[in-house]
């Protein structure tokens, strides 16, 4: 057997490259409007074994995008950030040559301030700038599994609290800063909740940390002060260069990822240029 053919094991209507030695694929040979039920759920084996995973060449209306995520689960309609017209399960991601904000710049995993966060995410890529603009993402399996044990142990029965006020409310950098227009995101009541700091997902039993840093408060029963050390050796054990991989956008391209196990960057570091994506979110369950 080709070396090759035994990396795509068992994979047969895809061709699966892997993007680094610990997470992250590359996803050939597909037409994601076009997908028979087989090909479909080896994607969603790519997706469970590698993370996250990335397609080029493709061509997305927002309601085929639509329909390949219902292909993965329920579509969820975001509490904040208003649809595309028509298009309920749809929204865009826009930043414009003059915004300084930047949807999703900071790590975190989507929704992680509402009691059942995303799942999935489906982030294709528009109109993206030529260089800039790069989503980061960080493998949380990897990041638990270098955990020594009595983190481990240590961290078993913790909680962080997450808000959405650090980024829908009123003071939340994007209403100070300027948010896109074409977004229409309006400031929301503060709204918290409880996640355990180790979670194990619901398909493959593996144990991951579950953090989300833009969403963050605090641990429960400690004072943001109190958190933020723990918190914050925590974000940079989680985010260690080997447990990340960086996703360079051509038009035409999708990442999707998983939510319950990784998370995510949007790279502030362009301007003078604008950038449009289009999401579809996949409703997913409390984490335990
Ligand atoms: C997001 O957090 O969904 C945005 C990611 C990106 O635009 O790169």
């Amino acid at each position: 057997m080709q070396a090759a053919e035994l990396r795509n094991d068992p994979f047969r209507r895809i061709t699966v490259v892997p993007f680094t030695g610990v997470f992250g694929a590359e996803i050939s040979g597909v037409d994601l409007n076009n997908l028979d039920d087989e090909t479909v759920a080896e994607i969603r084996e790519a997706l469970l074994r590698y993370s996250v995973v990335f397609f080029k060449g493709q061509d997305f209306t927002p309601e085929a995008q639509a329909a390949f995520g219902r292909r993965f689960g329920v579509l969820n309609r975001h509490p904040y950030v208003k649809p595309m017209d028509g298009h309920p399960d749809v929204f865009r991601i826009v930043k414009e040559p003059t915004d300084k904000h930047h949807f999703g710049s900071g790590w975190h995993t989507d929704l992680a301030y509402t009691e059942t966060p995303a799942l999935g995410t489906i982030l294709y890529g528009v109109d993206v700038p030529e260089a800039g603009g790069d989503t980061m993402f960080a493998s949380q399996y990897a990041a638990y599994d270098r955990l020594t044990d009595g983190m481990k142990a240590m961290l078993a029965d913790l909680k962080a609290i997450y808000t959405n006020a650090n980024t829908y409310g009123k003071d939340a950098d994007r209403f100070k800063v300027g948010v896109s227009k074409a977004m229409k995101v309006q400031p929301a009541a503060v709204k918290e909740v409880a996640h355990p700091v180790i979670r194990t997902h619901p398909e493959t039993g593996r144990k991951g940390l579950y953090l989300s840093p833009i969403h963050f408060s605090r641990f429960e029963g400690m004072t943001p002060e109190e958190s933020k050390p723990l918190f914050d050796t925590l974000v940079a054990h989680a985010t260690q260069p080997e447990v990340t991989c960086r996703f360079r956008w051509q038009n035409g391209a999708v990442a999707m990822w998983d939510n319950r196990c990784t998370m995510h960057y949007a790279i502030n570091d362009f301007s003078g240029v604008g950038r449009t994506m289009q999401r579809v979110t996949l409703e997913g369950d409390r984490p335990v």
